[in-house]
């Protein structure tokens, strides 16, 4: 499992510190969520933000882009220093094209599906990607409560990719907490995203080892 940290949680104030103690309690991977008021009502981070954090830690940064013309920002969060980009089905028409220029800068490239988009419309560019993001809430804002249906979408995408003989990973992103990971690991999914389980209660680096012992 991949323990990836959403640090909209976080202390903005303190944000080296703790991202460091995360990275003590386990966690592997950075997850950074781009909102722009459009795609999502929630204004949150830009390329500025990734750099700096970038050279806050050495952990890989997984971008999650919540944003309108996806495509005409891809290039700047690469060069801040992102190594996964995620982009939302919903907000891309010409997804591929944006996979395969990610791809093609040896980053990442994952798609997110919403709770509400088909699980069929990943299937034509599966075969392209690094990994699937399942959302287990609407994106927009950290600490909303788990959408039980997720896990048996994240059954559904493990078949899917199996069937097909795909090796994406499956990421799964809100929600995420100590009662619901080791059935998410169990139904297939590999990369755990969590912000407010391990910002949003005390030491960063005790609850994430808390989580990664509750997937076991
Ligand atoms: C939701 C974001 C998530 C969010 C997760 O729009 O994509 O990454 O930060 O936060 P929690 O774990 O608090 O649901
Ligand atoms: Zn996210």
């Amino acid at each position: 499992m991949i323990l990836a940290p959403s640090i909209l949680a976080a202390d903005f104030g303190h944000l080296a510190e703790e991202v460091a103690r995360a990275e003590q309690g386990g966690a592997t991977l950075l997850h950074l969520d781009v909102m722009d008021g459009h795609f999502v009502p929630n204004l949150t981070m830009g390329p500025a933000v990734v750099k700096a954090v970038r050279r806050a830690t050495r952990l890989p940064l997984d971008v999650h882009l919540m944003i309108e013309n996806a495509d005409l920002y891809v290039d700047a969060f690469a060069d801040a220093g992102a190594s996964w980009v995620s982009l939302h089905v919903e907000a891309l028409p010409h997804l591929q094209r944006t996979v395969a220029h990610l791809r093609g800068r040896g980053l990442k490239a994952g798609v997110a599906l919403n709770p509400s988009t088909p699980l069929v419309s990943v299937e034509e560019i599966a075969p392209e990607l690094d990994y699937v993001v399942v959302m287990s809430v609407n994106p927009g804002f950290g600490g909303q409560k788990f959408l039980p249906g997720s896990v048996d979408k994240v059954r559904r995408t493990r078949d899917m990719l199996r069937r097909r003989g795909l090796t994406a990973q499956i990421e799964v992103d809100g929600g995420v907490d100590e009662g619901n990971v080791k059935a998410l690991i169990d139904a297939g999914a590999e990369v755990l995203v969590a912000g407010t389980s391990v910002f949003g209660k005390g030491d960063p680096a005790a609850s994430a080892r808390r989580l990664l012992e509750a997937a076991r």
